[in-house]
């Protein structure tokens, strides 16, 4: 099951940036690449960093703990094809952006 959540307003979060935010008891890294938002888990699968406050640049957030790196259009690590991070979809409506996460 999972339900569609709105975790924001589009202007919360102007393009090039991230915001770490919660939603449904999950924190959720939310981003803007150009216009399009993606989301993550919030919390990195290292050790627990806040990926919602790293800093994108392109379609990479840095993990501002120890610094990997993940493309939040797919969850997919930069250096490591093994290790895939949770993205949740997300799709804007009037203005707000909405998530889907499990309930
Ligand atoms: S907690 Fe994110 S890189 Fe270590």
């Amino acid at each position: 099951m999972s339900d569609w959540i709105r975790i924001a307003a589009v202007e919360d979060v102007p393009p090039g940036t991230g915001r770490e935010l919660t939603a449904a008891g999950r924190v959720v890294a939310l981003f803007n690449v150009e216009g399009q938002f993606y989301a993550l888990d919030g919390v990195c699968p290292h050790a627990g960093g806040p990926l919602g406050e790293g800093r994108l640049s392109g379609r990479v957030v840095t993990c501002p703990w120890h610094g990997w790196q993940f493309d939040v259009t797919s969850g997919r690590h930069c250096l490591n094809a093994n290790i895939t991070h949770t993205a949740f979809p997300v799709r804007v409506e009037d203005g707000q952006v909405l998530v889907e996460l499990p309930t």
